[in-house]
């Protein structure tokens, strides 16, 4: 028996820009970092490395993120299915680069200003609320290149800039931001969130901190510009979150656990929904060389920029211990750690762990008492077409229901969830391995890893189930 979710519950799906949009160069759009990234297993060996080559030899890969899913071109025919769904919100992302095409500039590209108008538009034309990452690992290229990414406090500026601009421009059409994506994946993969590729291991702790606390302070500034222009505005941060176990009951793997989770899942929440750096911050930054350039004025704006509440993505736990073989490690989604023997992994080697939902939502409840959304959730599987057309996706229906039923679970214990929006609602270009058959989608799209398809969408099964699950309120199940 399914406990309740509350009235109003967010149900919806989530998407990032340069995943789904295509329309590469169109409407006066500039390149950004998912342009440059290649498709297929080499972008994840490419994006881990130190010392990125953005010339690399283009003709050797392909790059399956300028064409998207032409979200660009049939916006109208998807969110008219995301409708039939009964969706109530929709995450999306904006492109930096559609507004600013360089990032630099002091005017906004009025071509890329008016898409979102028309997406905005459409989508309260079906009554759903738009939910909009205002950064989701897609720096304009320029600002990587010419001024090192995050790591350089001009990027605080630009940022301003864009902020206020669509602030200004849709503070009609837009109450739900987040500012930025999985920030606290910054120190595993810089390029991805911070725009810089580390020069070397040594530096790479040193320049993703200075690099966060700069996005610590646009966050914060850009959390107080919303509540002065956007009257009603909710404003979020967003973390991708991993309860971490320890492996074993020995007490210094348990320590090691309880480190880790400090530094990686509430060092950047801490400071972006109490206001301040943790007190276990100061340790771990003077073992591991980091030394912040905090400018007078920092931290009061951080602390005036505190968030509304928490939204976070949540695909895996994490087990780990002190010492590990390398036989012994787990894949995951930006975060390592060891196998888990108590869990099945997705083909992409991503343990499923249902009840470290309702671990991640009590932590995260238990130590901030704001709102929490689930704003990315979902099973990367490859998906088979069936004679007639059908896709029968048992797999991920299982994989939504079971977290679901552990949200409703978190409810109960007392927990204040206010949506959740499933990641890759609609199929569209993995982040981390820029291929098209690892689907998340309720809605097919005909488009492989080797450039072929018809960009045609169907529903999978998953599509009835989930409408379904939405018009109960998450009773039917
Ligand atoms: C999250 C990102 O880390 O995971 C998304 O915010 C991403 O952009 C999602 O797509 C799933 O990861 P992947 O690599 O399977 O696309």
């Amino acid at each position: 028996m399914t406990k309740g979710f509350p009235k109003g519950f967010l149900w919806g799906g989530a998407t990032a820009a340069n995943q789904l949009e295509g329309g590469y160069g169109e409407g006066g759009k500039g390149l950004n970092l998912a342009d440059v990234l290649p498709g297929g297993k080499a972008r994840l060996e490419l994006l881990g490395q130190t010392g990125f080559d953005f010339e690399i030899d283009k003709s050797k890969y392909s790059y399956p993120n300028h064409e998207g899913i032409d979200f660009y071109h049939r916006y109208k025919e998807d969110i008219a299915l995301f409708a039939e769904m009964g969706f109530k919100t929709y995450r999306m992302s904006i492109a930096w680069s559609r507004i600013f095409p360089k990032g630099d500039e002091l005017e906004p590209n009025e071509e890329g200003l008016a898409f979102y108008d028309r997406v905005f538009d459409e989508l309260h034309k079906h009554g759903i609320e738009p939910l909009v990452t205002i950064a989701h690992y897609e720096t304009p290229l320029h600002l990587i290149k010419e001024y090192g990414g995050w790591r350089n406090r001009k990027l605080v500026e630009f940022f301003d800039r864009y902020v206020e601009t669509i602030f200004t421009r849709y503070k009609d059409k837009v109450k739900y931001w987040l500012t930025f994506n999985e920030i606290n994946g910054a120190t595993h993969m810089p390029l991805l969130g911070l725009g810089f590729s580390p020069e070397s291991e040594e530096t790479r702790l040193q320049d993703s901190f200075q690099g966060l606390h700069h996005q610590f302070v646009a966050s914060a500034r850009a959390v107080k510009l919303g509540h002065k222009l956007i009257s009603g505005s909710q404003i979020g941060c967003m973390l991708i979150y991993a309860p971490v176990y320890s492996y074993d009951s020995k007490p210094e793997n348990v320590m090691h656990a309880q480190e880790e989770s400090n530094i990686f899942n509430y060092l950047c929440g801490d400071v972006q929904v109490r206001g301040e750096y943790p007190y276990f911050a100061k340790r771990y930054f003077k073992e591991n060389n980091v030394e912040l350039n905090i400018q007078e004025g920092d931290l009061e704006t951080i602390k005036e920029g505190t968030v509304d509440f928490i939204s976070f993505s949540y695909y895996m736990s994490r087990t780990d211990k002190l010492e590990k073989t390398p036989e012994e490690m787990g894949h995951g989604n930006l975060i390592g750690g060891v196998k888990n023997p108590f869990l099945q992994a997705s083909d992409w080697g991503w343990e499923i762990d249902p009840v470290g939902l309702r671990i991640s939502l009590n932590e995260l409840y238990g130590r901030y008492q704001k709102p929490l959304m689930v704003v990315e959730n979902g099973l990367g599987a490859y998906d088979e077409v069936e004679e007639d057309g059908s896709v029968k996706d048992d797999y991920r229906i299982d994989y939504l229901r079971s977290h679901i039923e552990q949200m409703a679970e978190a409810v109960e214990d007392g927990v204040d969830l206010i949506g959740y929006t499933s990641w890759g609602c609609i199929d569209l270009v993995s982040a981390s391995s820029g291929q098209y058959s690892k689907r998340y989608g309720f809605i097919y799209v005909d488009k492989h890893d080797d450039g072929s398809g018809t960009m045609e969408r169907s529903r999978k099964k998953s599509f009835f189930w989930y409408k379904d699950v939405i018009s109960s309120n998450g009773e039917n199940l």
